[in-house]
C-alpha cells in the first residue's frame, strides 16, 4: 500500500545537476530538472507522444526536452515546443504530462505526491536544525530490499538497539523500556524515553571521559507517512539528530534518505567518522528488517504480537489505516503508467 497527499524525499539534491535525473516514486517514474535559476521541477517521466524516458533528455528554455524528437515541455508539463511542426500547425491540447511539486530543502528534493489543495497540505518534515551554523549535517542515501513501513517502522522502535546495535551503540545490559506516552501530532506521533548509557567507543569517548554512565534522553517524532526524526540529548549540550526520510520505490524496494545532525564535534574532521558510524548502523538494521515478513507491515492487529514497548509503532499501524480509511491508499498492484485510484475502503 502506497499512500498520496503526503511529501516524499525522492533525491539527494546535489544530484540534480545540468542533466535530467529519474527517479521513481510509488511506482511512478518521475523525472526531475533544474532550470536556469537553479529551481528543480518534477515531471512524469513518460512523453505523451510515444512513450520515452523525458529523463534522457536535456534542459533548453528553461523546458525540458524529449530525446526522442525533440518536443520541450515546460515546468507545468505544458509542450511549448514541437520540432516537427510547421509554424501553422498547432500544439494538440493532449501534449502535456503530470508535474508535482517539487521543493529543495535539507539538501533533498521532496516532492508532494497526491491531489489535496495546497491549502490542505502537511507541512513538510521539519529540521531546523540543518541551517543552523550550530549544528553539524552528513547524509547520505542507502537502498532496502523491502517495503518502507518496516523500514519506517524500525526507526520508530525503541526496543530493539541493545539486539539489533550490540556491534554499535546498543547496550546489551540494558533492554528494558519504561513504559512511554504517545502523543499525537497532526500529521504523526512523538514519545520519548531515557535509557543509561555506559559505554563508549572510539572519538564519543572524548565527551565523557572516565566512562560515568549517563542518562540520555531520545524522542522520536514521526511525519506521516514515512519520516522519521530520532533526536537523542547526550546532557551537557551534547545533542544529535537522525533524519530517516524514505522514498517507498516499489512494493519492496525503498530509499533512505539519511541525515546525522550534531552539536558536538561540528568540524569538518570529525565527519567521515559520523558517517561511517551512521552507516554501521543502518547496515546493522538492514540485516534484520530486510528478513521481516510480510515486507509490509499487516494492517491487521492480529497477525503479529504487540507489548508495551511496541506503543510507538502501534500508532503508526493506526495512522495507515487511517489514511487507507480516508481513501488516501493506492494499490501497489496497479501499473505504475497508470492514474492514482484510491483503494476499496
Ligand atoms: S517520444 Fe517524445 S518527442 Fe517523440
Ligand atoms: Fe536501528
Amino acid at each position: 500500500m502506497f499512500l498520496k497527499n503526503y511529501w516524499y524525499p525522492v533525491a539527494l539534491a546535489q544530484k540534480v545537476g545540468d542533466r535530467p535525473l529519474s527517479v521513481t516514486l510509488c511506482g511512478e517514474a518521475i523525472a526531475l530538472y533544474r532550470d536556469s535559476a537553479g529551481q528543480i521541477h518534477a515531471l512524469s517521466d513518460r512523453c505523451v507522444h510515444r512513450g520515452a524516458a523525458l529523463s534522457g533528455g536535456w534542459v533548453e528554455n528553461d523546458c525540458l526536452v524529449c530525446p526522442y524528437h525533440g518536443w520541450q515541455y515546460d515546468a507545468q508539463g505544458h509542450c511549448r515546443k514541437i520540432p516537427a511542426n510547421t509554424e501553422q500547425q498547432r500544439i494538440p491540447f493532449a501534449a502535456k504530462v503530470p508535474h508535482y511539486d517539487a521543493i529543495e530543502r535539507y539538501g533533498l528534493v521532496w516532492l508532494f505526491y497526491g491531489d489535496l489543495p495546497e491549502a490542505d497540505r502537511p507541512p513538510l518534515p521539519p529540521l531546523p536544525e540543518y541551517d543552523d551554523p550550530a549544528w553539524r549535517t552528513v547524509q547520505g542515501e542507502v537502498t532496502y530490499t523491502t517495503h518502507y513501513t518496516r523500514v519506517t517502522e524500525n526507526l520508530m522502535d525503541f526496543a530493539h538497539a541493545p539486539f539489533t546495535h550490540s556491534g554499535s551503540f546498543g547496550a546489551a545490559s540494558d533492554p528494558l523500556i519504561e513504559p512511554y506516552k504517545v502523543e499525537q501530532l497532526p500529521d504523526g506521533l512523538r514519545a520519548q524515553t531515557q535509557f543509561t548509557k555506559s559505554a563508549y567507543r572510539g572519538i564519543w569517548k572524548l565527551f565523557n571521559r572516565g566512562d560515568a554512565p549517563r542518562t540520555v534522553t531520545t524522542t522520536i517524532t514521526l511525519y506521516m507517512p514515512c519520516i522519521v526524526r530520532t533526536e537523542t540529548d547526550l546532557g551537557n549540550g551534547f545533542r544529535f539528530i537522525g533524519y530517516g526520510a524514505n522514498l517507498p520505490i516499489d512494493a519492496e524496494t525503498t530509499k533512505t534518505f539519511w541525515l546525522t545532525v550534531r552539536t558536538f564535534f561540528t568540524g569538518a574532521w570529525a565527519d567521515g567518522d559520523t558517517v561511517r558510524r551512521s552507516l554501521k548502523i543502518i547496515e546493522e538494521d538492514k540485516r534484520i528488517v530486510e528478513t521481516q515478513r510480510p515486507k509490509m507491515i499487516p494492517l491487521d492487529d492480529r497477525s503479529e504480537t504487540h507489548v508495551a514497548a511496541d506503543a510507538l509503532q502501534i500508532g503508526y499501524r493506526n495512522l495507515l489505516r487511517q489514511a487507507r480509511d480516508r481513501g488516501w491508499a493506492i494499490a501497489e498492484s496497479q501499473p505504475a503508467d497508470q492514474e492514482l485510484v484510491p483503494a476499496a475502503k
